[in-house]
């Protein structure tokens, strides 16, 4: 038998004796392995697993999903981040009803000239499906890749040019798609990042050339990590009983249209101390909802990375004067979980509406009566 063959045999046998049972793997359904391709390209399969099914419910073919409004699409996407991916999603289902039918290219290249789609995402979509000798070269998949021939490159164009010739070697058979399944789960379960890596349960551990080498941990050669700029933003949080003040973000620039509780870059001169943010956010406020603003407490400090910023929220307490109506909305923490929001002020919203509960050493500490400074007299 041929050595690439034998790796097939060895990965498969491995895969079909046990894998995660996941609700994609459990269809041949084109619409639904394309929609859960796209939600696993930047997000966990656990927090996947949470929406997969309600999208599905909610838009159930390709065509409920290119007949849908977009704000209902990104609403059902709300807490998988990432808007662009559904934005895309539903322009590519427009695109499939119209000029395929609705049906789902079975092809690398059809799939690629849809939105949102590249090569590796169109070769799991369309091997899965529909048997497509296609093959996937994601992160999980390029690790395993680079180990198994010991591969040198830094991760980027040049690994990348070396793995998807031995991808596509692994998946010239009948069993394209479960080829591909069983790359992304060996990388998902088995062949983890770094030291993280179980090589001793991996099917390839007589063959891997990192692993002969002692070189699992090194490989691939991660790419110097881009520098994240520092920003500061101020957040408004302003309180009619159970409801919070939300506005919609620009129709352009980053996070666009979504909605949030008020928030405003700072200058690094607005930054430099809390007055200075409190007189920025009350200056902001006005501007935008075209009323004065009290800004009183704050409340929290939270910090994100969101696409190449390092940000730190101050989030302060505002309030509005009870006549006055401004532009935005009052809504309910659950009402606002239905809406497409960024993912700080889900985040925000939940620690506010839920303050975390003291932790056991606190409580005890908050129930012993106080030390006293200085000793009773006697
Ligand atoms: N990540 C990307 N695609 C996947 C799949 N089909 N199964 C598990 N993890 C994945």
């Amino acid at each position: 038998m041929a050595a690439q063959d034998e790796r097939r045999d060895e990965l498969l046998s491995w895969y079909r004796l046990d894998h995660r049972d996941l609700p994609w793997r459990r269809t041949r359904d084109p619409y639904r392995i394309w929609v859960s391709e796209i939600m696993l390209q930047q997000t966990r399969v656990e927090t996947v697993l949470s929406y997969y099914e309600r999208f599905l419910t909610r838009f159930p073919d390709v065509g409920s999903l290119a007949a849908a409004p977009q704000d209902d699409v990104l609403a059902a996407w709300s807490g998988l981040g990432y808007y662009r991916r559904a934005r895309f999603l539903k322009t590519a289902a427009e695109t499939v009803v119209r000029d395929h039918a609705s049906r789902f290219p079975s092809s690398v290249e059809g799939a690629c000239e849809l939105p949102g789609i590249g090569r590796s995402t169109a070769g799991a979509i369309v091997s899965i499906a529909y048997g497509t000798r296609a093959p996937v070269l994601d992160g999980n998949v390029k690790r395993v890749l680079a180990r198994l021939a010991g591969l040198d490159e830094q991760d980027g164009a040049a690994l990348e040019k070396r793995a998807w010739p031995l991808a596509q070697r692994l998946v010239d058979c009948d069993d394209a798609g479960d080829v591909n399944q069983a790359l992304m789960e060996l990388g998902a379960t088995v062949c983890l990042p770094f030291a993280a890596a179980r090589c001793e349960e991996c099917p390839w551990r007589r063959s891997c050339r990192a692993r002969a080498e002692d070189r699992v941990a090194a490989l691939p050669r991660t790419r110097p990590r881009t520098a994240l700029r520092d920003e500061t933003w101020a957040v408004a949080v302003a309180r009619r009983a159970s409801r919070f003040l939300v506005h919609r973000r620009d129709p352009v620039g980053l996070l666009h249209d979504l909605f949030e509780l008020p928030t405003f870059e700072l200058t690094a001169a607005q930054a430099s101390s809390t007055l200075r943010q409190r007189a920025a956010l009350a200056a902001a406020l006005r501007t935008r909802f075209n009323c004065p603003f009290t800004v009183g407490d704050e409340l929290l400090l939270h910090r994100q990375v969101i696409s190449n910023r390092r940000v730190t929220m101050r989030v302060f307490a505002v309030s509005v004067g009870e006549r006055v109506a401004p532009r935005g909305r009052w809504l309910t923490p659950t009402a606002l979980a239905q809406l497409a929001i960024t993912m700080a002020t889900r985040k925000l919203v939940a620690k506010l509406a839920h303050p975390p509960a003291l932790n056991a050493k606190a409580k005890a500490a908050a129930a012993r009566p106080r030390a006293r400074s200085r000793p009773r007299p006697p």
